[in-house]
């Protein structure tokens, strides 16, 4: 069976087949990222107007790079929530239409679900059930995972997302958007015992996470300092530190609590060097999706839908997108 992936959630147009006993046949990604730059951040009507643009044409040089025509394709997913309800109903439009003219089922995917089932696309896989930390730019959770669809959302931000944390301290320092991997290279000659950042909400107990303190700490040690370049990527180095310890703290936390043994990292913060490195260290495994599979992507989508599908959950011809969705109760 050959399920055709569509991901439009937010600045990403991401498109890939997964084939269940051949894997993922292949997958392509349009990045809208220069698009949005010169704006510092996500545009949403560019965005959906963007997507319109390329969806189709990427759909079609997928295909025919693999060599699959679309009457070889089973089924369509594509992301319906969580996300940027234009970008999103552009995907939603463009599955549901294309699944209706083939003849063949569509399915919606949650995206965070993509999100941690991603490590399922590579050889070292974990196994149910596990812990999952999911970092991403619209969410940071720790969520208890027992099987496909089967979710308990263990701790969550309280306000900004560790990706959106990154990135707006990123244009703070004056790095261009999106912040993140910006941040994280600056961060790599600042030098780690000039300042001391806090981490925040560690001392009390609970498994929920708070970054917007941290982006205004950093705000403050930019102002009370000179804002050379040294001063900045100083900054960043301490920031990075701060974040990557509480992320670790809270997933050292989620593992005794839960006594659980494996640990799975995803969302575009997934691909921090520095948080990789930390994770490591736990006493537990911890598996990764592959850098390109952190950020967003339609090869998760293509494989959160089959999972999906094989619960029985297509669906019948009406629209709907979920611009707010949780996790829970998604069912099996
Ligand atoms: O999962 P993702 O591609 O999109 C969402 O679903 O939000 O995550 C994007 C986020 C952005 O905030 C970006 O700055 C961050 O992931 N990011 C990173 C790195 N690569 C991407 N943050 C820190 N270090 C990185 N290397
Ligand atoms: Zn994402």
């Amino acid at each position: 069976m050959k399920v055709l992936g569509i991901e439009t959630s937010c600045d990403e147009t991401g498109v890939a087949v997964y084939d269940d006993q051949l894997g993922l046949l292949g997958h392509e990604l349009y990045s809208q990222v220069a698009l949005h730059a010169v704006y510092g951040g996500v545009v949403p009507e560019l965005a959906s107007r963007d997507h319109v643009r390329k969806a189709a044409p990427l759909i079609d040089s997928l295909l025919q790079r693999i060599e699959v025509a679309p009457e070889g394709l089973d089924a369509i997913a594509y992301t319906a929530g969580p996300g940027l309800v234009g970008a999103l109903m552009v995907g939603a439009m463009l599955g549901r239409s294309l699944a209706y003219g083939l003849g063949i089922p569509a399915v919606e995917v949650h995206h965070m679900e993509g999100h941690l089932l991603a490590p399922m696309l590579e050889d070292q896989r974990p196994t149910f059930p596990f812990l999952a930390l999911l970092v991403s730019g619209g969410h940071t959770m720790l969520v208890r995972v027992e099987a496909v669809g089967d979710y308990q959302v263990l701790g969550e931000s309280l306000d900004d997302a560790v990706g959106e944390a990154f990135d707006k301290t990123a244009k703070m320092l004056g790095l261009p958007y999106p912040g993140g991997p910006e941040l994280a290279k600056l961060a790599l000659t600042g030098d780690p015992s000039r300042y001391s950042f806090p981490r925040p909400m560690v001392d009390r107990p609970g498994l929920d996470f708070s970054f917007s303190g941290l982006k205004t700490f950093a705000l403050n040690t930019l102002a009370k300092s000179a804002a050379t370049s040294q001063d900045k990527a100083d900054i960043a180095r301490a920031f990075e530190e701060a974040v990557v310890d509480t992320l670790f703290i809270k997933a050292r936390r989620a593992l005794q609590e839960t006594g659980l043994g494996s640990l799975v990292v995803a969302g575009g913060v997934g691909a921090n060097q520095r948080l990789r490195d930390k994770l490591d260290t736990l006493d537990a495994a911890v598996f990764y999706p592959r850098p390109a599979f952190c950020t967003d992507n339609g090869a998760m989508i293509a494989y959160a839908g089959m999972q999906r599908l094989l619960a029985g959950n297509a669906m019948g011809l009406a629209v709907a997108v979920h611009p707010r969705w949780s996790l829970e109760g998604l069912g099996r």
